[in-house]
C-alpha cells in the first residue's frame, strides 16, 4: 500500500474553496451590476423647491452662442461642499420680486458637474429632458445625492405651496404700493 489515497479532508476542502470562490465571484458581478444607479435624488418639501427632472446643457447646441440651460440669473461653485440643499438655499433668494427688490426665489435651481449651481428663472426649451440615471455625479458634499452630471443639471423648481406664497406676496406689496399712491394723491 504505497500508492497516495487522498483523504476524504482533501475532497471537503477542494469542494468549499471551490464554493467559495464561486460566491466571491458571482457578489463582484452584482456589485458592478447595482454601482451606477446607486444615487439619491434629493427632494425635501421644506426647502419650496420639488425635483424636475435630468435636463441637458445648451452650451454645446449650435446658434445658441453657448447659453446656459439655466442663465441670467447667478452661479455658485463649491469644489468639496455643494449639496442640493446648499444650491436650493442659495436659490431661494435673489430673483427680482413685485416691490422691485430681489429676496424672491428663482423659480428654477440647477446642479451640475458635482460642485456647480446655477439658479434661474426660467430654463431654457433647448434643453431636453434625460433619464434621470444620466445624472450621475455625487454631490461633493454628501456622496449619495446626485448633483448633475458633466454638461447635465439636476433641475429643481419651485414647488407649487411656494410659487403661491411668493405670488401671494407679490399682490401684497402691490396693493401696499397703490394705497400709498392713494394717500399721497389725496394729500
Ligand atoms: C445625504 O444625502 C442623502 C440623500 O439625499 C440624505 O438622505 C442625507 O440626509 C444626506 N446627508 C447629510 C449629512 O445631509
Ligand atoms: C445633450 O446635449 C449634447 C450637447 O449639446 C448633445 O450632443 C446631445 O445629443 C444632447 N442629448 C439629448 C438627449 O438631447
Ligand atoms: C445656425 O446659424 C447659421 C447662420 O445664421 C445657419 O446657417 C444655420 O443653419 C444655423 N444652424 C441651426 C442648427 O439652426
Amino acid at each position: 500500500m504505497d500508492r497516495f489515497t487522498p483523504s476524504p479532508f482533501f475532497f471537503f476542502f477542494f469542494f468549499f474553496s471551490s464554493l467559495l470562490l464561486l460566491l466571491l465571484l458571482a457578489g463582484q458581478a452584482a456589485a458592478q451590476g447595482s454601482a451606477p444607479s446607486s444615487l439619491a435624488i434629493f427632494n425635501d418639501p421644506a426647502t419650496g423647491y420639488v425635483y424636475h427632472g435630468c435636463y441637458n446643457e445648451t452650451t454645446d447646441i449650435p446658434n445658441t452662442t453657448g447659453l446656459r440651460a439655466l442663465h441670467g440669473g447667478k452661479v455658485e461653485i463649491e469644489p468639496g461642499r455643494m449639496t442640493v440643499r446648499r444650491c436650493l438655499e442659495h436659490c431661494s433668494t435673489g430673483a427680482g420680486d413685485a416691490q422691485g427688490g430681489n429676496t424672491a426665489p428663482y423659480a428654477f435651481a440647477g446642479l451640475e458637474y458635482a460642485r456647480e449651481c446655477w439658479c434661474a428663472t426660467s430654463l431654457s426649451g433647448l434643453s431636453a429632458r434625460l433619464a434621470d440615471d444620466e445624472c450621475d455625479l455625487p454631490c461633493e458634499g454628501n456622496q449619495t445625492q446626485a448633483c448633475g452630471g458633466n454638461l447635465k443639471l439636476s433641475v429643481y423648481t419651485l414647488n407649487s405651496a411656494a410659487r403661491t406664497a411668493w405670488s401671494a406676496a407679490g399682490l401684497v406689496a402691490v396693493g401696499a404700493a397703490m394705497s400709498f399712491a392713494l394717500m399721497q394723491d389725496g394729500v
